[in-house]
């Protein structure tokens, strides 16, 4: 089976950081697998995320996604993007546009520069974007405008704008943090099995063990930067996980410890 992300002994500090932000990450995710990055606030998700898309330099070891090598110097080139969805917690939604027209905006990163430019999408275009709809429940808001949407329906919108632009990996940073529990639960299992019925590989970050447990067939743990566990998701461990969310404990006298 191919492979769609491939980290070996990766290592990155954002500038002006005390410590890394990951430490020695190594990984391999076939294609299709739908994979959580699990770990407590400040574990290294949204870092590690963001480097896979390729919005990250500066790091040392080597990265592969979709089986070709990410450059440490520069951004990935423009033809490799649209391959690449990413679904984060701000929206990033065009507020005053319709539903349908935020989702067409999936479609600009295939469609010829002088179409995107113009905004004029084809009739292929207009196609995937209802079809996109449609899969995420959705097909009813097409005209509404964003800003009065609820926001179980705005990330909805967000999921079928990423699934208009017919990624192959999917990369979602805590896509339904601020959701109640059922929303966050429909949601995600919206994505998962999206990226399911396409075929696409999806890796989402959580910091809910349970939601991770619901949706991902394999679990990687990380802490402090660095990878804690990684296992199918039957075999995921009560103690391991609890591990994972330990307090840092204070050293008298030295302050904090760090997490290492
Ligand atoms: N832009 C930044 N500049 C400096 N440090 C950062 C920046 N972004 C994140 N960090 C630090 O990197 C570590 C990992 O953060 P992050 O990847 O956001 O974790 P998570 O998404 O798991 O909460 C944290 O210690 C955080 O404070
Ligand atoms: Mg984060």
């Amino acid at each position: 089976m191919s492979t769609a992300v491939e980290v070996d002994d990766l290592s990155f500090a954002h500038t002006a950081a005390d410590l890394p932000a990951l430490g020695r990450v190594s990984f391999r995710v076939p294609a299709g697998e739908s994979v959580a990055l699990l770990g407590p606030s400040g574990a290294g998700k949204t870092t590690l995320l963001a480097l896979l898309d390729g919005r990250l330099q500066g790091w040392s070891g080597r990265v592969s996604v979709l089986g070709a090598p990410l450059d440490p110097d520069r951004p990935p080139p423009s033809v490799r993007r649209p391959d690449t969805g990413f679904v984060f917690q701000e929206f990033a939604l065009v507020e005053r546009s319709s539903v349908l027209r935020n989702v067409l905006n999936g479609r600009l990163g295939r469609m010829s520069p002088l179409r995107a430019l113009m905004g004029s999408p084809t009739k292929h275009d207009l196609e995937i974007a209802r079809t996109a709809l449609a899969d995420c429940g959705i097909a009813d808001l097409a005209e509404r405008r964003v800003d009065s949407l609820s926001g179980g329906q705005r990330q909805r919108v967000v999921i079928a704008r990423c699934l208009a632009q017919e990624p192959r990996l999917i990369l979602a940073d805590e896509p339904v943090s601020n959701l109640d529990p059922a929303r966050a639960g429909e949601i995600l299992a919206l994505l998962a099995g999206a990226a399911q019925a396409r075929g696409a590989t999806a890796l989402f970050s959580s910091h809910q063990p349970d939601l991770a447990r619901r949706f991902a067939q394999r679990i990687i743990g990380i802490r402090g930067g660095r990878i804690a566990f990684d296992v199918p998701t039957s075999e995921l461990n009560e103690d391991a996980t609890a591990e994972l969310y330990r307090e840092v404990e204070p050293i008298p006298g030295i302050g904090l410890r760090a997490v290492s």
